[in-house]
């Protein structure tokens, strides 16, 4: 029998009862072991599941059941004012606007929240403007508007979700730690103070202090325009709010560089003052020379 190799009737194996009759009894025995493992098994499993969705993050995309009434009223205001540019499914039109399929609630958040949508004309770029009314986002109207409109882009097609916490609530606790990930991803084109700069065409990274917590936030989840997107991978929810800590913290008034020069960054500073000291030298020289 290849059943109990290591085993024989009159020396039963290791595990099995001693009152155990070989042969008679055992296939039971070894159908209940079969039995209580499996059980085993699925209760193990079951409750991995169960502590997995119970201490899991909600991933981003996961969005609690869609409210019918909210999705219709975003409708609504999607048909006031996107249609025109974004298409009546959201397929875009060209030479108007992108589609606006899978760009999430957070791209609308960021977007009309800073008044670059509804675009008014068409331009290189659509520019930082004050929100329509109906979309201040300082306005508990205009929070009630971009969440309806939000949730009718997310209903079709997901995309990453503007995150519940709002304000100072979104800074993280170690603005230091959010200091080095901004000089390594955010600095090439906002610059080191945050005053931002220009890019080819036309283009430009805007200043970043006017920009709320969620704004920060809701752009570096969706890249707008020239600007990467940073998905949770790049940077974790948690690095996303160290780095608002420290834009928050610089803001205009912490410059690196000493003083103030426009937030040119250390190194234009170095030259600035290389070249003050080098032409008092010069000139300093040149007067030497007319008195001699
Ligand atoms: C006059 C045309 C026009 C109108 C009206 C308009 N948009 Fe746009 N939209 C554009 C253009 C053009 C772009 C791409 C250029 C840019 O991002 O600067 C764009 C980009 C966007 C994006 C970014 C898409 C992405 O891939 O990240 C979102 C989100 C958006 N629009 C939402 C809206 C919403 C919501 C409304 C209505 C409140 C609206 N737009 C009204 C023209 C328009
Ligand atoms: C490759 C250049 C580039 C990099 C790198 C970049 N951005 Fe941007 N950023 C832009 C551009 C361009 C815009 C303007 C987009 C638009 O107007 O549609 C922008 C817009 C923004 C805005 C909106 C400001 C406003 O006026 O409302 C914020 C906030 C922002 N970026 C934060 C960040 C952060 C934080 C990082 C780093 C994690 C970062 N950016 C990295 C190019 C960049």
């Amino acid at each position: 029998m290849t059943e109990n190799p290591e085993g024989t009737a009159q020396n039963p194996p290791p595990g099995n009862r001693p009152d155990q009759k070989p042969g008679g009894r055992r296939p039971h025995g070894k159908m209940r072991r079969r039995i209580a493992g499996a059980l085993a098994i699925g209760l193990g499993l079951l409750s991995v599941g169960f502590l997995y969705a119970a201490f899991a993050p909600q991933p981003q995309v996961a969005q609690a059941q869609p409210d019918a009434a909210l999705i219709a009223k975003g409708e609504e205001l999607y048909n006031n004012t996107c249609i025109t540019c974004h298409g009546s499914n959201l397929q875009g039109e060209a030479d108007r606007g992108p589609s606006l399929i899978g760009v999430g609630d957070a791209a609308v958040y960021f977007q009309v929240s800073s008044g670059r949508m509804p675009m008014a004309r068409q331009e290189a770029q659509a520019d930082r403007k004050h929100p329509l009314p109906i979309f201040d986002p300082e306005t508990g109207e205009g929070r009630a508007n971009l969440e309806a409109l939000g949730a009718y882009i997310q209903a079709n097609g997901g995309g990453p979700v503007t995150p519940a916490d709002r304000g100072e609530a979104l800074r993280g606790d170690d603005p230091g730690r959010g200091g080095v990930l901004y000089r390594l991803n955010c600095a090439s084109c906002h610059n080191f103070t945050g005053v931002g700069g220009a890019l080819s065409s036309g283009k430009y990274a805007p200043a970043l202090a006017p920009a709320s917590e969620s704004q920060i936030y809701t752009a570096m989840q969706t890249g707008p325009q020239n600007m990467p997107r940073f998905s949770d991978q790049q940077l974790t929810p948690e690095e996303k709010r160290d780095i608002i800590a420290y834009i928050k913290s610089v803001n205009g008034t912490n410059h690196p560089g000493g003083n103030a020069l426009m937030g040119l960054g250390p190194t234009a500073e170095g030259v600035f003052i290389f070249m003050v000291v080098m032409s008092g030298l010069v000139g300093f020289a040149i007067w030497l020379g007319a008195k001699s």
